[in-house]
This record gives C-alpha cells, structure tokens and sequence, in this order.
C-alpha cells in the first residue's frame, strides 16, 4: 500500500506542474497585401498565392481570376480557389479564443463574354467569397457551392466564408440575386444580407471595395461593402453583430478566394487584397513555486482532487504532457519495484501483479476491450457514427470513455464469421500478430474484444479519411501528395511483404489520410488461412497485392475509380486498367492523367509512375515486379524501368470490381 500512495504523490506532481504554471501572452501578427495580380515574372505572387481549380493569374486585368477561361473545358460548371500560401494563426487553442483580423478587397464581377455557349444566361455565375479554410489543395463544388464545401468532408469541414452571392438557390435560403450572407460551416448562410438595400449591385461590373473586420476577443464582426467604384470607407456597415467563430477554426488556417460557376457563367476577378491578424498566444513555464518538498508535505487525496479540478479547465500544453509521461513512467518504474519487493518479502500468493493495482498500460501496446466499453464508445453502434462498411463488417468511428481518444470500429459482420469457415481462434490470433507490426504507413491496431459471439477490432481513428472519398469526391488533390500517398502505399505494403505478411484488401477505401496526409494502409488481414500451408498462401497473396496496388496507382493518376457506371455519352472505357493499357498502346498516356490537377503536375514524374502501376498489373511471370522493386523504382526516380510490353498482354488477370478482398478469389485465378 505505501508504494501505491507514493505512486499517487508522484502523480499529483505531475498535474500541480501543470495547473501552477504561469502565461506570458504574446501576440502572434501576420500582414500581407497585394496592390494587384500582375504576373509578369512576379515570383513572389506564385510563391505565395496557391490557385486550385479553374483560376488563373490575369495579366491584362491585373486580377486574381475565377473560372480560368481558357481552358478547354469552358467555363462552365467551375470552381476555382486562389488561397495564399501559408497557414494563418486564427485561433488560440487552449483558450479557444479566435484571433482579431481585417481584410479589404477589391473585386469585379462581369457578366460572360462566352455568350456563344451561355443561350439563355443573362443571370451571372454563382459568386465569390472571402473564406477561411482549414487546407491549401482542395476545391469545393461549383455551382450553388461556390468552391466552398466539397464532398469528401462533409459536416467536419471546418470553414468560414462570407460569400457575395449573385445568384437565388432557394434551396440554400437566399433571398435574392444579390446578396451578402456569412456561412459557418456550412453553405446555407447564418446570415444573409439584401444589398440591394444599401444600393448595391454586386454584378454590375463596376469595382467594389469590401472590408471584413473581426475582434476576436469581443467575437464581433463587422463586414462593409463600398459604393460601385468608390474607395471610401463606408461609414456604416452592412453587417455588425456578435458571431462566435471559434468553432469552426483551427489554430491555423489558410486564408483566400473562392468561386464558381454553373449553367450560368460569370467572370470573378479579385483586384487587390489587404489582410492583417492578431492572435494571442499563451507560452506557459513550470512555475518556480512548484517544487517536489512542497508538495510531498500536502495531503494526497487533497492535491489529487485539486489537480483534478484544475485538469479539467486548463490543457496542459504538450510539452508537460511529456514532462508528466516521464515523470508517470519513473513513476511506475518505482512503484512496480516496491510492489514486488514487499510481494517477495511478504507473501508468495498466487495473485498476479495485475489483479493487485491497476497499473496503466503503455499507450501503444494493443489490448482487450469489453464489448460493453466499445459499446458505449460507438454509442451502441449507432448509425450516425458508422464511417462505413464492406463485406467484412462495418466501421464505427467511437470515443474511448478513458481518455476520450477517437478509433476506428470494426465490427465484424456474423455473415463473415459464419461463411467463411472461421475459427474466431484463428481470427484473433491474426489480429494478435498484425498489432505487432508497426510502421508509420501501417494503420495502428489498438486492440481487439471477443465478446457475445462478436469479434471487433479497435483501431487509430484517421481524421481525413479514405483516399477514395479524396480522389473521386470533388475536391482535388494536388499531384505531389498523390505522388506522396503511392510511395507511402508502397512502403507500407513492402514492409509488410517483407514480414512474410500480404494484406489482401488493397483498395482505395484501405487506404487512408492522417492529419497531415501521410497515407496509412488499414483494414488488412483478416482473411482467414485454408487448407494450403501459409507459406503458399503468402505468396500467392502478396503477388496479388501488387496487382491491386498497380491499379490503385492508375486511380490515383486518373482521379477515376476502376470500374465507373457507363455515362451516357460518353466513348470512353469504364474499365480503367482496359483504358490504360489502350492508351499505353497509343502512346496517349497523357490522358489517362486527371485534369482536375491543373497545370501543377510533373507530367513526367505522373507518367512514370502510371508505367510502374501498369507493370504491376503484369502477369506472374510476365514481369510483374515485388513491393521491393516497386518501391526501389518510385524512391529512386533515375532508375530505368523495366520495359513494359508493346501491347497489351493477353491473359491480363481479371479483378474483380466490389473486391471482396477475399484471398481465394485470387487464389485460382492466379494458378492460371
Ligand atoms: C497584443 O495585442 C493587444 C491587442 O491588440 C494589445 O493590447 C497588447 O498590448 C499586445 N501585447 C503585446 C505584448 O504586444
Ligand atoms: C521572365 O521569365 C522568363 C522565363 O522564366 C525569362 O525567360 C524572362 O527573361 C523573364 N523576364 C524578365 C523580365 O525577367
Ligand atoms: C488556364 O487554362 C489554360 C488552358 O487550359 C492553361 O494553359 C493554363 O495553364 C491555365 N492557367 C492556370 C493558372 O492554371
Ligand atoms: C491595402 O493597404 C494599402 C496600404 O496599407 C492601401 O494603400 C491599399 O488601399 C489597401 N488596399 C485595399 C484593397 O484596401
Ligand atoms: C432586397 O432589397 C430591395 C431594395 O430594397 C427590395 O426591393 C427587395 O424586395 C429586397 N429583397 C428581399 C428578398 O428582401
Ligand atoms: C450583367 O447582366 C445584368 C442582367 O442581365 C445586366 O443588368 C447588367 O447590366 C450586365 N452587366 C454588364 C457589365 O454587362
Ligand atoms: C467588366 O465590365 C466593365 C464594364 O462593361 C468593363 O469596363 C471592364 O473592363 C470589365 N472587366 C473585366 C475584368 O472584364
Ligand atoms: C443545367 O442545365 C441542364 C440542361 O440545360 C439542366 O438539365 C440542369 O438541371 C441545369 N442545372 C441547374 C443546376 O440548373
Ligand atoms: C488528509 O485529508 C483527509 C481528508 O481530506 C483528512 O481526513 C486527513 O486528516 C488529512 N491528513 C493530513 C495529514 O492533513
């Protein structure tokens, strides 16, 4: 007993270290301006401006330009974003405080010249807003969307906008064709303003000055909007209230432009822009009142519950939580001594260390889960917090009561239990080996529970998602984190290879995005062994992988799932590895390379890369490459690829388009 109230005292330590430390404010500021958009060899403008989507720098208008209309795909149905490059301190995140900024702008909206392909339009695009976002590569839907929200994030997408909409969605609330309207999080306007009181049109063509003004601490914003080609500050604004914006901030965001057209175009320009931001930001030191004779004379049971309390307002920053871990390590180094000298000493019972004190577990060790703990941290498997599902079981985004630690669910389904043979020993003795393999492209395993008949495995939850909610969803991803998520998919799957393990669920919805959108391979495993030795089945797996990593590499080029639904319309294939290797036997490679990307892509380095998915996608023995050659071409750029044939082979493997990711699909088709 004396050594667990050591442990508590030392435990106590670590939270009065934390709660009695002191803050020193001090003010984070950021100020850019641009007088105009010129782009003649302004280095600076492409270094600091990021254009996504359909926007363009304008040289003769000197603007920041949305939609970009000359690109061949016309200017219809376009979003575009012109964001600067560098995230924003806009919040402070322990005292949830946003920052005070203010912005000015000046911006043109004109009526489309493009008449030929606009019949009826007479109306104007759909708008422009001033937005902050949480990133700097995703553009949002056009049309009634105004490049704001996109599909892949849905109600988590943090994002302000006030948006100067020329067009009426009655089904997003608008009250006309010409209003302002400040949206959080969402496209349907908080609030909306007639600016046609205020004897403003916005698509008049003339210029117009507008200025947005936000004190965070008083959490007031006040949006001005000036007279058609007037530079005055207006003296009263169109908009002034209390708004609350902190929780739709992070601590850093990226600020910018959005804006988009539909059936009915218009042209955005941006003439110039001014931005300033002041946060504050608290640096917190150990206080120097703090020291270990102090609190060793207070009451133990007093300071753990003051701590507790105090634990609860303040966050400790992470340096402390470093601090404290050490401390609690030390902490149970002592304790775990002590403990087993008086077992030593005292008794020779039976009971184990672990029935005498509940000692924490190290955080990264997988353990056993109730059914009744994952239970209440999916809120009973309820549907609103299903993340999705396949023929395996469904996920479940959870919290975890203890530390409220977010994880990814999966619930086996009692159909793949029962169908496939499977012994729950089994199954479980897998789950046990794949938590023992760690690597940063891995998805970690938690742990797992074994309950009323269910088997469920706990894994890190993933804040962006699957990569295919990012490729095939509206927004774009740039082409050096596509490049960036194959060669993180090959790490990973070769680090498996080289544990004699194959992952056999290679898809794009196993493959997901961490916060700063590192690909992780998850939802592997899990097949359960046949009658074959392991040994074969490895193989004849892991060859199998590398074939559906190959297309997985051709979707991430073409931005197109393998199999699409037939358009009409359309010549194209909707089988996407028939159309690759097609247009590798024309020589139009190039075209298989999604254009959403824009004019930012290495075309040479995508090519590349979409040879080496193609090579994966070879027979056995026809020249299909392991993860470790594929891995060594992707990482080393220079390295001559092995040449793929002229046209295409004829026994190509059939893969099959719901994948069910079960390995005996594979198994006979591969004997082939
Ligand atoms: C930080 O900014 C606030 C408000 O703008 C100001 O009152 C304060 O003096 C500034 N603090 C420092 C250290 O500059
Ligand atoms: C502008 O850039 C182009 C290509 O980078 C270069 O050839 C040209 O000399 C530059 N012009 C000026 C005025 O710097
Ligand atoms: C605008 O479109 C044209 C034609 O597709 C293209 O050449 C140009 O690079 C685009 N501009 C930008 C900034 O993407
Ligand atoms: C931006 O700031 C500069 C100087 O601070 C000022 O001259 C210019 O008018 C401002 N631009 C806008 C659009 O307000
Ligand atoms: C907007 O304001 C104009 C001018 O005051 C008015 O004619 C119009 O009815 C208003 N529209 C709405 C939807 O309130
Ligand atoms: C744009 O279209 C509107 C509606 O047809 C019209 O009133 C306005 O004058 C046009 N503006 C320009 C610059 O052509
Ligand atoms: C917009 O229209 C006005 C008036 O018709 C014209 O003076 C101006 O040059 C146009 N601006 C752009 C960017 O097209
Ligand atoms: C755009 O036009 C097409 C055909 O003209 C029509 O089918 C479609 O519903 C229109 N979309 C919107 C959003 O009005
Ligand atoms: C410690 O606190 C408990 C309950 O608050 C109290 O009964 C006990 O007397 C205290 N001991 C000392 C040494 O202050």
């Amino acid at each position: 007993m004396a050594s667990i109230s050591y442990f508590l005292l030392i435990f106590s330590f670590f939270f009065n270290l934390v709660s009695s430390s002191s803050d020193v404010p001090i003010n984070v500021t950021k100020h850019f301006s641009f007088k105009d958009f010129t782009f003649t060899n302004n280095s600076r403008l492409v270094h600091d401006l990021k254009l996504l989507g359909s926007a363009k720098f304008s040289n003769e208008k000197g603007s920041l330009q949305i939609p970009n209309e000359s690109q061949e795909t016309g200017i219809r149905h376009q979003a575009g974003r012109g964001l600067y490059s560098f995230p924003i301190r806009l919040l402070d995140p322990i005292t949830k405080t946003p920052a005070s900024f203010r912005t000015t702008f000046s911006f043109q909206l004109n009526n489309s010249t493009t008449s030929a392909s606009d019949l009826s339009d007479n109306g104007g695009g759909s708008g422009l807003t001033f937005i902050i976002v949480p990133d700097e590569f995703t553009v949002g839907r056009p049309g009634p969307w105004l490049a704001m929200l996109n599909d892949a994030c849905e109600s988590d997408y943090k994002a302000v906008a006030v948006e100067f909409d020329t067009r009426m969605n009655p089904e997003f609330g608008d009250p006309n064709d010409n209003h302002v309207g400040i949206n959080l999080g969402s496209i349907v306007s908080t609030k909306v303003i007639n600016v046609s009181d205020v004897g403003v049109s916005l698509k008049d063509g003339f210029v117009h000055h507008a200025w947005i003004d936000y004190d965070g601490p008083r959490r007031i914003m006040d949006v001005r909007l000036g007279l058609p080609n007037d530079e005055v500050y207006p003296s009263r604004p169109i908009f002034s209230e209390f708004m609350d914006l902190s929780p739709f901030l992070n601590e850093y965001m990226f600020v910018g432009f959005t804006a988009s057209t539909g059936n009915h175009t218009q042209i955005h320009n941006i003439l110039s822009w001014n931005f300033s931001s002041t946060s504050q930001a608290f640096l917190r030191y150990p206080s120097s009142e703090t020291c270990q004779g102090k609190i060793l004379l207070q009451n133990t049971t007093e300071t753990t519950e003051a701590t507790e309390k105090s634990n609860r307002n303040k966050t400790p920053r992470s340096f402390l939580i470093f601090v404290g871990s050490v401390v609690l390590a030390l902490a149970v180094l002592i304790g775990f001594y002590f403990i087993s000298k008086h077992r030593k000493s005292a008794s020779k019972s039976k009971t184990s260390i672990e029935d005498e004190i509940h000692r924490p577990r190290p955080p990264n060790k997988p353990r056993r889960f109730s059914f009744s703990a994952l239970s209440s941290a999916t809120r009973s498997f309820s549907e609103i917090e299903i993340l999705g599902s396949d023929i395996r079981g469904v996920y479940y985004r959870g919290k975890l009561g203890t530390n409220g630690s977010q994880v990814a669910v999966k619930r086996f389904s009692a159909q793949f239990l029962n169908t496939h043979g499977s012994d729950k020993k089994r199954l479980l003795k897998e789950i046990k080996v794949i938590s023992h393999v760690r690597h940063p492209n891995l998805l970690p395993i938690r742990g797992w529970c074994q309950d009323n008949n269910e088997i469920i495995a706990v894994y890190d939850f993933v804040p962006n998602g699957s990569l295919d909610k990012w490729l095939f969803g509206a927004g774009v991803l740039p082409w050096t984190r596509r490049f960036k998520v194959v060669k993180d998919v090959a790490d990973g799957l070769n680090f498996l290879h080289s544990k004699q393990l194959a992952h056999k669920n290679m898809k794009c919805s196993s493959v997901f995005l961490d916060v700063s959108f590192r690909a992780v391979l998850g939802d592997f495993g899990f097949v359960l062994m046949g009658a074959e030795s392991k040994q074969f089945e490895s193989i004849v797996c892991n060859s199998a992988d590398v074939f559906e990593f190959g297309v997985i590499v051709l979707e991430v080029i073409g931005g197109r799932p393998r199999v699409e639904e037939v358009e009409e319309g359309r010549s194209e294939e909707t089988n996407l590895l028939d159309f690759a290797w097609n247009l590798h036997e024309t020589n139009e490679k190039v075209k298989l390379v999604d254009r959403r990307m824009g004019s930012l892509i290495n075309l040479e380095q995508a090519i590349r890369v979409m040879e080496i998915g193609l090579l994966c996608t070879l027979n056995e023995n026809k020249g299909r490459p392991s993860m470790e050659e594929v891995v060594e071409l992707l990482h080393n750029m220079e390295k001559p690829l092995p040449e793929l044939p002229r046209t295409r082979p004829i026994a190509l493997f059939p893969y099959n388009s719901a994948n069910t990711g079960l390995c005996n699909n594979y198994s006979c088709t591969l004997k082939l």
